[in-house]
């Protein structure tokens, strides 16, 4: 994408819009989408210019966005004297009341100051301050559901204090009541589907669904059910300048669509406990005419008729345990090869050796991270005499 000089006027301001390392570019075209401009991709994240409305859309209808934070005040601080010191001095008041509650997110890199919660600390002390001096009391922290949720940046000695628009993070979509033993997040979920490049067409097949994140995520995608759709609420209905007018109308422009959609949504797992989850969230999302379960191993699972298309997070032993990791990945791949004839699949994995042993070659690698666990996405397109190979996949 290229890079444009971003313009702010009166109505228009800069956002950074966070995600997940590996889902930059389709986070970019959601927000193209949702009318942002200027937009530039930056390390897990994109930056972009907005108005309050891109902003409200942005929110409510980018399923890869985890937050979107509005830059307001850049300074330099070496150390965490000159941070407080720089921090006191800010109109704190022109954004929050006495009545209203806040929190700090700190994120500090190659700086003076040495830890993100320090950096949080100082400013919290900065702000507290600051309305003791003016007003003689202070507003209170409250770290689980602040009015102003603030996010102190610092790299290299440059610190940029930002609102966070969103509140709490954006893959909290609100319908997992039940998260289950290794769930993926769902704004990677729903990261890895857009990966995947699946039409709404095909059935869309999870044989090893967990909490169902995948399945739910896909249904709400198949239906254009806003991941928003399900939240509490969003940081920027506290702010000072909250429009309702403006955000009413967002709410009734991404409406899901009335009439629900045919495609098939097919879940499975061999444990009883993850079925039970699934079944849990696919209600408390209102999903269950979506999406259809079968409790039953990959092997044992029916090819649903038609044409097929999965993608699977099978465990990768550092956060589910397998008694045979190679044996699982080896069944995988039989299975896949048996059963799955002139489909396409996608694994998504953290274990880069036990996938070597699917033994199919793959047609597309993709590096991407599940929280702190480098994994690969990859694609294999099975047709009709597709053979395994033997090592056949550099990882
Ligand atoms: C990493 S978890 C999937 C997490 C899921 N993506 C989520 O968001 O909750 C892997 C799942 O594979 C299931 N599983 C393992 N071996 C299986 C098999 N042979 N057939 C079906 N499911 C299996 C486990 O029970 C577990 O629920």
């Amino acid at each position: 994408m290229q890079k444009r000089p971003r313009t702010s006027s009166a109505n228009t301001f800069t956002v950074t819009a966070k995600t997940i390392l590996g889902l930059e570019e389709i986070l970019a075209e959601e927000i193209r989408q949702q009318g942002g401009s200027d937009i530039e991709i930056i390390h897990r994240g994109v930056q972009f210019s907005s108005t309050q409305e891109t902003l409200y859309a942005c929110n409510y209808n980018c399923r890869t966005a985890l937050r979107l934070l509005k830059p307001l005040w850049e300074f330099s601080a070496r150390d965490d004297t000159e941070l407080y010191r720089k921090c006191l001095k800010l109109p704190w008041d022109t954004l929050m009341g006495l009545d209203n509650t806040f929190a700090i997110d700190g994120a500090v890199f190659n700086s003076g100051i040495t830890h993100s919660m320090y950096a949080a600390l100082k400013t919290k002390d900065a702000i507290a301050d600051s309305f003791r001096a003016k007003f003689g009391k202070r507003p209170s922290v409250d770290t689980d559901y602040p009015d102003m949720r603030f996010n102190v940046h610092i790299n290299r000695n440059h610190c940029t204090i930002s609102l966070d628009s969103s509140g709490s993070s954006l893959h909290l979509r609100g319908y997992k009541i039940a998260p289950g033993p290794a769930p993926l997040s769902e704004v990677l979920a729903s990261g890895l589907i857009m990966l995947s490049g699946w039409d709404k067409k095909k059935t869309f097949v999870d044989p090893m669904c967990g909490s169902g994140t995948l399945l739910i995520e896909a249904a709400m995608i198949a239906n254009d059910i806003p991941p928003g759709y399900y939240r509490n609420g969003f940081g920027f209905e506290k702010w000072k300048d909250f429009d309702a007018a403006i955000w009413k109308d967002v709410k009734e422009r991404s409406k899901p669509a009335e009439e629900a959609s045919s495609v098939r949504i097919v879940g499975g797992d061999m444990s009883s406990l993850a079925m039970r989850t699934t079944r849990k969230n696919i209600s408390s999302a209102g999903l269950e005419r979506s999406i259809s379960l079968h409790p039953t191993s990959f092997e044992k699972l029916k090819r649903p008729p038609g044409d097929v298309h999965i993608v699977m997070n099978p465990p990768y032993g550092e956060r589910v345990k397998s008694d045979d990791i190679i044996g699982l990945y080896q069944m995988i791949g039989d299975t896949l090869k048996q059963n799955y004839q002139n489909a396409e699949a996608w694994i998504i994995g953290g274990d880069l050796r036990a996938m070597k042993f699917i033994g199919l070659r793959p047609s597309k690698k993709i590096r991407i991270f599940n929280g702190p666990i480098e994994c690969r996405f990859m694609k294999f397109e099975l047709y009709e005499g597709s053979r395994k190979h033997k090592n056949s996949i550099e990882a």
